[in-house]
Parts: structure tokens; sequence; C-alpha cells
């Protein structure tokens, strides 16, 4: 929409209408189906002719509630995502994101920037076990209910009424969007247990298509049963794999150590080492039943009810090349096929059964995070990393992104990290995680000797933003274990990485950091009197003054400068690795970097490298147009400035040079 008078659209400030979008690809199709701006059902229906299935009883899928989770869906997000950078690594440099929120909210805030640009998506959602917590989505106030939540946590108790419904329609919607991150040869792979793994089959086979149905892995979680439990004990869970399209290709897993182990070289065969396959085939075949003599001149025949697995003419390019193997003397009963590890796949198809030597265990997930934690263990239910890098191995390489939106304490995170030191892969991953308060905050050791509460809370009223005051901090919720999972294992990699010159040999560095983002209400004031629902009652002419007047600043009171170019470039569809840069100092001197950087009066130019456009911002009270005049402007390139900061008349003299969007 374009303001008559100068020329200047409003900047956006909702996250995308995803109904209209959704509507306006139909619309695309079935214009026919359309009148006066509406859908017609007739006419749509017409349209399908033959397709549409009409009959009373068909299959399909649905719970108590499921209308409403897609409303939720199709709500756009109020929120926003606010820097917090003295809670990062390597913040300036690094492309690896950790997002404290809902991750409903999360999910809408990226959907513009990051729709196909995911590889790999792994969750590990809550299993609806009734011991945990399921967030109890809000589609009438989902900001109002998130900032609720983060103070007390409530969980989906079996006898709820509700259990299945409300599990559902929690996931719904998540998954729903996760599918529009993911790239074409993306995939998703979502851990589960018994309690839903059915319920989430189905709700997976709806969003992403039944034929995009990868695979199911199951994952031993347990290397010993429980004897104390009544009924059967329960040692695995599931791995649902999903594709966005047939386009993703998995790759091969590395040939494990015993698996190479069964290549060998008796004979010096220049070739290298090589394994032996029988060359009889179990089923009888006339034509292929015929004697072969062996080196010493022994005749050899299948034994009965067999035959060879080769034609004579094909035995005999095979004796030719040096490939039968008759044993060391030469002299064997049965003649083998030498098969070359050159010659075969460079690693292995991955199979649907991954046992705890392959994938890690619960319990080694335990150690694992005790390890990183001075023998404490802060998170009751990660993942082994083993079982992520292996999800990783088979899906992503170089420069993927990967996104795990129920990061609990960022096994994840960890796995990219590792794994691209050992396969000198950029993997860059984007954790989210809703800051749930743990029961008893911990208090974090630093060298294995433990800080006291007291000490450490003097320490952050002091305003110490340091690592090692982060480190002092005690940890409230598992976002905040998230984040020092990952501190330490930065630290703990960079300790291993010093002196080692190899790691110089990359391509790129090694992003050893990451950025904190947290999900808060937007900067920009919520227009909610006025037709905020269809119940309201209708304003007096005297109200509605009094709001139109609150509304003459649309940014909310206390607004800060990086907050809102961030939440400017977020719902303008720039990725939140964006590089923010001065583009014009209107006479303020450029600092070097830090907080300096930030200066209202400055123009700033903010880049997206990977979608490769940028754009332009000033949030100056006044706006002068000899500061612009530097710049590159086109009619093409974005210009975003305060509203207010512009007269008609200057407004329509930018909007001459380039694409103008207020505030
Ligand atoms: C099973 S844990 C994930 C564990 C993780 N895979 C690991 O290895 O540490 C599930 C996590 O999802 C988080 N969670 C639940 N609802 C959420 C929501 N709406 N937004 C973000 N995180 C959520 C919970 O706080 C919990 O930490």
């Amino acid at each position: 929409m374009t303001d008559a008078k100068s020329n200047r659209e409003p900047v956006t400030k909702e996250t995308p209408d995803l109904l209209g979008e959704q509507i306006e690809s139909l619309r695309q199709i079935f214009p026919e189906a359309f009148a006066e701006g509406k859908l017609d059902f007739d006419k749509l229906r017409a349209a399908l002719g033959d397709f549409v299935d009409e009959r009373p009883e068909r299959y399909s899928f649905t719970w108590a509630g499921k209308r409403d989770a897609i409303r939720l869906l199709q709500t756009p997000s109020r929120a926003t995502l606010i820097p917090a950078p003295a809670e990062g690594v390597n913040v300036t440099t690094t492309q690896n994101l950790f997002i404290e929120g809902d991750n409903l909210e999360v999910l809408k805030l990226l959907y513009k920037a990051y729709f196909g640009r995911v590889k790999m998506i792994y969750i590990d959602p809550p299993y609806n076990t009734g011991n945990d917590f399921v967030y109890p989505d809000d589609y009438a106030d989902p900001l109002k209910t998130y900032l609720e939540l983060t103070q007390q946590i409530t969980s989906n108790p079996e006898t709820s009424g509700r259990y299945h419904s409300a599990w559902l329609s929690m996931m719904y919607p998540r998954l729903f969007l996760a599918r529009q991150l993911l790239r074409e040869d993306g995939v998703i792979f979502v851990s589960i247990d018994d309690h839903e793994v059915h319920n989430l089959r189905m709700a997976m086979n709806e969003i992403f298509g039944e034929e995009n149905f990868y695979g199911s892995i199951v994952w031993q979680k347990k290397d010993t049963p429980s004897n104390d439990v009544q009924g059967i004990s329960i040692t695995h869970e599931y791995i649902l794999a999903y594709v966005k399209s047939s386009a993703f290709t998995r790759h091969l897993l590395a040939r494990t150590e015993e698996q190479l182990g069964i290549y060998k070289n008796p004979d010096n065969d220049p070739r290298g080492v090589w394994t032996r396959n029988a060359l009889t085939r179990k089923e009888f075949v006339e034509r292929d039943y015929y004697a072969i003599k062996n080196p010493q001149g022994r005749e050899v025949y299948p034994p009965p009810g067999t035959s060879w697995r080769v034609s004579r003419k094909t035995l005999e390019r095979l004796i030719a090349e040096d490939r039968i193997w008759w044993g060391k003397d030469r002299d064997g009963d049965m003649p083998f096929v030498k098969r070359f590890l050159s010659e075969v796949q460079q690693g292995v198809v991955p199979t649907s059964w991954w046992d705890y030597e392959f994938a890690g265990s619960n319990r080694n997930a335990k150690m694992e995070i005790r390890s990183l934690f001075d023998n404490e263990a802060p998170f009751e239910t990660p993942k082994p990393s083993k079982l992520l890098s292996r999800l990783l191995t088979i899906s992503t390489t170089n420069d993927d992104l990967i996104l795990d939106f129920f990061a609990g304490s960022c096994t994840t995170a960890q796995a990219v990290l590792e794994l691209n030191r050992e396969d000198g892969g950029n993997r860059r991953f984007i954790m989210a995680q809703l800051p749930e308060p743990i029961a008893t905050p911990v208090t974090l050791s630093v060298n294995g000797a433990k800080r006291s509460e007291r000490e450490a809370s003097r320490k952050s009223l002091q305003g110490d933003s340091s690592p090692s005051a982060q480190n002092d901090k005690p940890m409230e919720t598992i976002a905040d274990i998230g984040k020092e999972r990952i501190r330490r294992v930065i630290a703990k990699m960079q300790k291993e990485n010093a002196g080692k010159m190899n790691l110089q040999d990359r391509a790129t560095p090694e992003d050893l950091g990451f950025k904190v983002f947290k999900l808060a209400p937007s900067n920009y004031k919520q227009w909610c009197f006025v037709g905020a629902n269809e119940n309201s009652p209708k304003p007096t002419p005297a109200e509605y003054a009094t709001q139109v007047a609150m509304f003459a600043e649309p940014l909310a009171d206390g607004w800060q400068l990086e907050n809102v170019i961030y939440e400017v470039a977020v719902k303008e569809g720039y990725g939140l690795n964006c590089r923010i840069e001065f583009a014009e100092t209107s006479g303020v001197p450029i600092p070097a970097h830090g907080d300096d950087l930030f200066q209202r009066n400055a123009i700033y130019r903010v880049t997206d490298l990977d979608k490769e456009q940028s754009f332009y911002i000033c949030l100056a009270d006044k706006l002068r147009l000899e500061a612009c005049k530097p710049l590159p402007l086109t009619r093409t390139i974005l210009f975003i400035c305060r509203d207010t900061a512009l007269d008609d008349k200057a407004a329509a003299n930018l909007a001459l040079q380039c694409r103008l969007k207020t505030i």
C-alpha cells in the first residue's frame, strides 16, 4: 500500500499472513473460483470436477482443536527478536544462532527470512508422557501466553481430557512452519516414542505428504533392560524422517574400523585390500551348474541345490583378471570372488536400526553433559551427540543450515560444531529453546570450584558481562543451560585447537561462536483499541482521537536503535546474520565497533549476504536529504526511515530516488 500523499509505504510490522499467501496462490491457479474478492466454493468444486471426494465416509485425520491449531498458525506474530550480544561468543563473526523463546513465535519470525533455506531440521519435542511440558498455545494472544508462561510452567496430564489433542494442536502448526523453512532438498528428523508416534506419523503425512515419508529409524536408547518393569522394558525410540521433496539424497556413512577390518590383501594384489564373496547362488539354475577347475586342476561343482552366480563367460573373464580366490594354497574346495575396497561405494547405506554402539545411548548422553558441567547433570533428557552426528552425516555437508527448535541442552549445536571440526565443514546452526524455568536454579562452577549464588548475583547486578561472569550466573531456565553448554563446548574446542596448525588449513576459518536473540514484544506500538476484535465496543470519537494521538509516535516507549533495526530486517525477510554497518554518518564520527556502532542519527546499510540484498535505514528524528546523497540509491533499493523524519516534500523527493518505506 502506498501513501497517496508522498509515495511512502509503511514498513512491514507483522510476520507474513500465511492464510493470505495461500489464498493468493489459490487465486492464481483458480481465478474463476473467486468473486468480489471472496472464494466461491461451488465454483471451486466445479473447477475441480471428479477430484473432489464427496463420499460421506472417507479417510481423514482430525482431533479436538485442529481448527484452532490452524488458526493459530495463520495468526501473524506481534513479537520480535532482540539481540543479546553479551551472551554469545565471537558474535561479530559467527553465523550460528541461539534464539530464546516459544518456537512457534520464533518460526513465524524466521519464516520470511529463512523460507526454503534450511537443509536439515532435527527436533526432539516433548513426547507427551504426562510429565513433560506441552506448550499450551493460545491463539487469541500467543505473545501474552508466552510472557506469562515463562514465569510458570504446567504439564499435560493424561487426565486432561484432551491429552492427545493438546499435543497434536501444539505440534501441528510448528511442523507446518518447519516444512516451509526446508530447502527443496531438505529433510526433517523427529524423535518420538510410543506415546505419540502414531499421531505424529499421521500429522506428518498430512503436512509433508505420505510420499515424502523417508523412513523410521529405531534407536536403541538403553543398553540394558529395566528388570523391575511390569510389562515390556522399552529400550528404543523412533526418529521419523520426512523430506521436502524427492530432491533430497542421503549421504553414506563412513565404514567403521570393524567393517574395514574384513578387507585384507593376502596375495599382495596391486589393486589393494579386498574381501571375498561366495560364487554360489542358493538356487539351482541348470545353465549355471558347471564344473570349474581350480589352479591345481581339480574339478569343483556348486553344492547340491545351488549353482554359480555367474555364467561360464563371466567366470573366464574373472579368472583372466585375477579376481577368483582359491585360498592361500590355491587348492580350495570352493572359489570366491575378490571384492576390492577401491571398487565398492565409499561408505555404507544407513539402515533403520541404530544400536547404542552406533548412535550412543541415553546413558552416554548424561555422561556427556556431566563431563561438560563439572560432573553435574543440569538437564534430564539430553540426546547423545553421536546420534545427532549420525543424522547430520547422512543429511548435510559444507555450509548447510541446521535448525533445532526444541533445542533443550543444545546437543544438536554441539554435534554441528564437532562434526565441522571432524570433516572441515562449515555447517551453521539455529537453536530455539523456551526459557522454561528449571525447578532449582543451578549455579555453575568455574574450573571445578563452585561459586555461591550470592556472589554470582552480585556480579550480574554490577553488569559484568564477560564470559566468566556469564559462567557465574545461576542457570534458571533450560535456555540458560543450552547457551552455557554451547559456550563450554566452544571453550573446550578452542583449548584443543591451541597450537594445532592443521586447523588453519581449512578453506574457511572454523566458526566457533554463536549469537543470542530473545523473543520480545514488538518495538512497534500495537494498535489494540479500535476493532481489537468483533466484540469490542465501538470507541467514542474522543477515545478514538486519544488513540490516534498515542500512535503519532509508532515506536514503543524506550525503543532501542539496534533492536528496531533487527525487527525491521527480520520482518523485511533479512536473516539474523545480516551485516549492519554505517552507510553515512551524518557528521557522527565512525566508531570502531561494539555498542558505539548504534548512533541515532546515522544511516545504516543492512545486508543479507546469503540473499545478496541490502537496505538502508535511518532512525533519526529528522532526516537531512543531503545525508542520503552519497548513497547509491536506485528505484529498487529500499530506504527506511521514521515517518515523522520527513515532510511531504522531502518524502516525495526521496521516493523518486528509491523505494521508500516509513515507520
Ligand atoms: C526433549 S527436550 C530436547 C532435548 C534436546 N534434544 C537435547 O538433547 O538436549 C524438549 C525441549 O523442548 C522445549 N520446549 C517445549 N516447548 C517448547 C516451545 N514451545 N518452544 C521452545 N522450546 C520448547 C522444552 O523446554 C525442552 O527443553
